[in-house]
């Protein structure tokens, strides 16, 4: 491990550490534009020069280029490295527009801030600026090509970390453009992180165009709840108003970006239509009426002819007191899926993300093979996609079992795969890569169990299954979309298997929606969206509570939908939509958005993370003021601040007054469950969240029923709802720069079921 000296202080680092890494450790911030730790060295910009008095290689050098080495003595403060940093800024701004005033980057420009601490200020060059035409790249990333240093961020991102081609560096020399071939709407689902990497504002962020400065915001730490993968974020607020929404580094989840959706998604929270009031058959109220209303129609009728639907897009707070109300009160539900496959997915995949085999979005860059089972990653959890890249560069292989056109950007193995014979095909792969020496006991009877080599694609399959017997590192990926309940039974036997054949086994699943996991653990195992619905046809159920969930949205079967609202007789919704069912509601009680209310969220691998309320809530002052400054707006509170978290709400309905006394019974909720009782005694949550792994470790134990799952009716085709990045998650729908993202819908079929 080399030992150097900068600017007098010692340090040891890992061999490979770059110079601007290890004065980094020191507190040492060497001025960099090209270097960006996820995107790596380039050497491009020169602003990192540092003198290197001894060592291996002496004067002036790029700290970002230079690997430490052992008795190295480098000077960030010698006179000519800062006064080679100095003209390195005076070259640049040479060509830069001096346009900080009306640029949204100014105050948070890396360009801005070295050209001030640099103290460069006056400029010499007499001649005319070097000058570009924009582009127009689509609703999210604003172009202004003129600010360009030309540090390459930009394009090593977009088309290096990512793995898309249609933005990249045109031209030669000094006239080198960063574009599209042509004007068009970018093709990369995670453009919006070009507003965040370029260090000068030549890609800003389009939606927040001139709509505040970095210290006109409140920025809060945050969590994405637009997939259940749980990306870190921190989200900017002015004027009452989600205005943006940047990445936070995560090194166990996002690393340093998010995806277009969970960037833009925020735009439900300030929607011009959000209804703010309690309204009571229509007509706005009070909440504290409203309540009263809602409490008498409930008490009214026998418990069991009230039941609850809650959504795995609730923060666990408003969850567990939905859950405590259903069960105290004795109504029927909470029900969280829509159905008894749907509910058994999630609480299979909890229950088997053990210690020692659950890994994180972070540790699957260090993959060397990953196995997806029946998931698609860019459309269910984008920033998954991001990180199989980032393995792929690295050298490790990936394969996709699963019935649909899956693309991903950089090459794979796709094995088409019906879904009724994914279990089977992921069967044979295991069994054909690994030698039954190598297992005893459980394992070696599970391997024996599992199905003989293949009828049909046998070469892929060989492939897919040489890659596996090869890998060191292997993870297995599992959707619970599409798939039967029993391939999330077998994805973590299949990580169980590998384990016990001495490989460095992982196991890692998507699921529906971004507190999934949490709905899982808290949901009564009899209690679905569509049982409820039929008990409310049968006239079973009288009363539905509908808690931040809109069944037109994600409920797939409409008609038993239809006929279960036409009779029921006391509506009650919770939500922060404006939703069918908010708008026909008996009685609606509005909530606050996570950005209002704060709450914790449990992504797909058991991390509990807390997002913090990033502002009070209010209709936005734009909307109060309606253009006129400053707003005529006239009372003591906030304006629209009426909704309150739903959890609140909840305890509320259920005769819990005192929000004290809610935090306490929601703890003994926790406590009651040994997965959750982690959390009864956290005071604060770490920055990378809490894992609350399975405490049924099923090691040795082998669950998957491998008898031959029924046959599909030849005279019947099935029809598989697939998500899309845009338009198919609910809340970001309502993001209207979103929208022209959104494909055409399509019906996809097989060439063999095409066949008359
Ligand atoms: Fe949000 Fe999922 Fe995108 Fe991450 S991958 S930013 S959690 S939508
Ligand atoms: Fe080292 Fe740009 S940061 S050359």
């Amino acid at each position: 491990m080399p030992n150097l000296i900068i600017d007098d202080r010692e340090i040891e680092v890992a061999a490979g550490t770059k110079v601007i890494e290890a004065a980094a450790r020191l507190g040492i911030m060497i001025p960099r534009f090209c270097y960006h730790p996820a995107l790596g060295s380039v050497g491009a910009c020169r602003v990192c020069a540092v003198k290197v008095m001894d060592g291996p290689v002496k004067g002036i050098q790029m700290s970002c280029m230079l690997d430490a080495a052992d008795g190295m003595k480098v000077s960030t403060a010698d006179r000519e490295a800062v006064d080679f940093r100095r003209a390195v800024i005076e070259w640049l701004m040479m060509n830069h527009p001096h346009d900080c005033p009306v640029c949204d980057e100014g105050g948070h420009c890396l360009l801005q801030d070295m050209t001030v601490s640099g103290g460069h200020g006056i400029r010499r060059y007499p001649g005319r600026k070097r000058t570009y035409p924009d582009q127009d790249l689509g609703p999210l990333v604003q172009h202004e090509m003129n600010r360009c240093i030309h540090c390459y961020r930009c394009t090593r991102f977009y088309q290096e970390f990512c793995g898309y081609r249609d933005l990249g560096a045109l031209g030669i020399g000094n006239r080198t453009y960063f574009g599209r071939v042509a004007s068009g709407r970018l093709e990369s689902p995670f453009s919006g992180n070009l507003s965040d990497l370029c260090p000068t504002g030549v890609f800003t962020d389009k939606p927040s165009r001139f709509f505040g400065r970095r210290w006109d915001y409140q920025r809060t730490p945050t969590v994405c709840i637009h997939c259940s993968l749980g990306c870190h974020a921190v989200t900017s607020v002015r004027y009452r108003q989600v205005a943006r929404q940047e990445a936070r580094t995560s090194a166990a989840v996002n690393g340093w970006f998010l995806c277009d959706r969970g960037r833009y998604g925020f735009f439900h929270t300030g929607l011009p239509g959000r209804p703010r009031q309690a309204a009571v058959k229509g007509e706005t109220t009070s909440m504290d009426e409203a309540l009263a209303h809602a409490r008498s129609r409930l008490e009214s009728l026998p418990p069991d002819a009230v039941a609850v639907i809650g959504s795995p897009r609730s923060s666990l707070e408003a969850l567990a007191a939905t859950e405590r109300a259903a069960r105290v009160k004795g109504w029927r539900g909470p029900a969280f899926f829509a159905d008894a496959d749907a509910a058994c997915k999630v609480k299979t995949a909890a229950a088997r993300l053990e210690e020692g085999l659950a890994v994180s979005l972070g540790e699957i860059g260090q993959a060397d093979l990953i196995l997806v089972a029946g998931a698609d990653p860019v459309n269910e959890a984008p920033m998954l996609a991001l990180t199989l890249r980032q393995a792929v560069q690295k050298g490790a292989g990936v394969a996709v079992l699963d019935p649909r056109p899956v693309s991903l950007p950089f090459g794979f193995t796709h094995v088409p795969t019906a879904k009724e014979a994914l279990g089977a095909v992921l069967g044979r792969i295991l069994k054909k890569s690994l030698e039954p020496a190598g297992l005893e006991g459980p394992a070696a009877r599970f391997r024996a169990s599992l199905p003989d080599s293949p009828a049909t694609g046998a070469e892929v399959l060989d492939r897919t299954a040489e890659m596996l017997a090869a890998s060191r590192r292997p993870v297995i990926v599992c959707g619970t979309d599409i798939v039967a309940p029993g391939l999330v039974d077998l994805a973590a036997d299949a990580a169980l298997l590998l384990a016990a054949a001495q490989k460095k086994a992982g196991l890692f699943y998507i699921l529906p929606g971004a507190n999934a996991f949490a709905a899982g653990l808290l949901a009564p195992s009899d209690g679905t969206t569509d049982r409820i619905l039929e008990a409310v046809v049968d006239g079973g159920v009288k009363a539905l509570v509908l808690v931040e969930n809109d069944p037109f949205a994600v409920f797939p079967h409409r008609k038993l939908l239809e006929r279960a609202l036409s009779k029921t007789e006391s509506l009650i919704v919770l939500d922060y939509l404006d939703t069918p069912l908010s708008r026909r509601a008996h009685v609606f009680l509005p909530t606050q958005t996570l950005f209002e209310s704060g709450g914790v969220f449990i992504n797909q691998e058991g991390r509990a993370q807390y997002s913090a309320a990033a502002f009070a809530g209010g209709t936005p002052v734009l909307e109060t003021g309606g253009g006129d400054h400053p707003p005529r707006v006239y009372g003591t509170g906030l304006p629209g601040a009426d909704p309150q978290p739903a959890g609140h709400i909840m305890a509320l309905l259920a005769g819990d007054a005192i929000p004290a006394e809610m935090k306490r019974r929601q703890n003994d909720c926790y406590r009651s469950n040994p997965q959750l009782a982690d959390l009864a005694t956290v005071t604060a949550f770490p920055e990378e969240g809490m894992r609350l792994a399975s405490k049924n470790p099923s090691k040795d134990r082998f669950h998957s029923d491998l008898s031959s799952p029924a046959a599909a009716d030849p005279n019947e085709l099935e029809i598989i709802l697939a998500e899309r990045t845009f338009g198919t998650e609910e809340l970001s729908t309502y993001s209207a720069c979103l929208e022209t993202l959104e494909d055409e819908p399509f019906a996809g079929l097989h060439r063999t079921d095409a066949e008359p």
